[in-house]
């Protein structure tokens, strides 16, 4: 491991995206399209992705995909005949957006053969990494966390704490039961985020036995570390190995794990619930979609007598 002082010369080169779920929750539609390609208004959610990583500063996409899910990686790449057609047409528009994912940084495949878990994703993702990387980023492309920009505030407690930093919601007492949930300990810090240092975490604990009201969210920063002690962890809950179980572990060995508590929303685009309140809330703020939708929420409301 290396000593905070170290820490200041290096940032996030590659972000891992997993993406090699199967997506059960959103059945019927990921019967055939991957859950990261479903849009948000028209942006697919692993391109919102591919943008905070490429707004982070990170030159590469380790996105970890399943032997069915080759289209997500297909996104990336360039379209040469729509490309000519959009731009003998004129569509300069249309061009700019069939171009933009593969303009925003580079994508790799990391092939998951089977789901065999979080842990086990992100832990594939280590053969991409060039030596000097140290740490490494990991964003869910099923987690919309807003505004941008938290793993760069990430970023900073590590180049002040060391270690490996997560991303927390503080939520409310009775929406534990949902959550990863962090057994937290107050920390010396003087930086301009909330920061605490974490003891342990439990996975969706009943109200009564919640450690905290702090819940895990799809963002983390991660040491090296965490890929030798995904070696050396066993199948967990679900019988998958899971990315927790390799963070508490190195916890238990010693190694500085804090949480930075964001200020902000989710949207979690995994079921239809989230989703759902993704696309109204981007929707109403696009300038095109945004005021005839507002007009037309208002006429669904008044029909469902809300
Ligand atoms: P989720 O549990 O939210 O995704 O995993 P899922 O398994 O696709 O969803 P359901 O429960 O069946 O509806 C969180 C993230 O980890 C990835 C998923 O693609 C998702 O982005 N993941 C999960 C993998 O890449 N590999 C796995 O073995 C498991």
């Amino acid at each position: 491991m290396t000593t905070p002082s170290e820490h200041n010369r290096c940032a996030v080169k590659t972000v891992v995206v997993p993406a090699a779920g199967m997506g059960t929750r959103f059945l019927p539609a990921t019967k055939t399209v991957p859950k990261e390609l479903l849009p948000v208004v028209d942006t697919p959610g692993i391109e919102l992705i591919a943008e905070e990583a490429a707004q982070l500063g990170a030159s590469r996409l380790a996105v970890i995909t399943a032997p069915n899910k080759q289209e997500v990686l297909e996104h990336f790449k360039r379209f040469p005949h729509l490309e000519k057609t959009l731009e003998s047409r004129g569509k300069d528009e249309q061009l700019a957006k069939v171009r933009r994912a593969a303009e925003l940084i580079q994508a790799v495949a990391v092939e998951q053969p089977e789901p065999l878990g979080l842990g086990h994703a992100v832990g594939l993702a280590e053969s991409v990494l060039d030596e000097e990387e140290d740490v490494v980023a990991v964003m869910l492309p099923d987690d919309l966390v807003l505004p941008t920009g938290a793993v760069e505030k990430m970023l900073e407690v590590r180049n002040e704490l060391g270690g490996s930093v997560l991303c927390a919601f503080d939520v409310d007492e009775d929406e534990v039961v949902n959550y990863g949930v962090f057994e937290i300990e107050e920390v010396e810090y003087d930086g301009p985020h909330t920061v605490k240092r974490v003891r342990g975490m439990v996975e969706k604990p009943s109200k009564e036995a919640a450690p905290s009201t702090f819940v895990a969210t799809g963002r983390y920063l991660l040491d090296r570390a965490i890929f030798d002690a995904l070696r050396r962890i066993t199948p967990g809950a679900g019988g998958e190995l899971q990315l927790t179980d390799a963070i508490d572990l190195l916890i238990q060995e010693g190694h500085p794990v804090h949480i930075v508590v964001h200020e902000g929303k989710r949207h979690d685009l995994g079921n239809p619930g989230g989703y759902i309140p993704a696309v109204v809330d981007f929707g109403l703020a696009h300038p095109v979609y945004g005021p005839h939708l507002r007009q037309v929420l208002r006429e669904i409301l008044d029909e469902h007598g809300v």
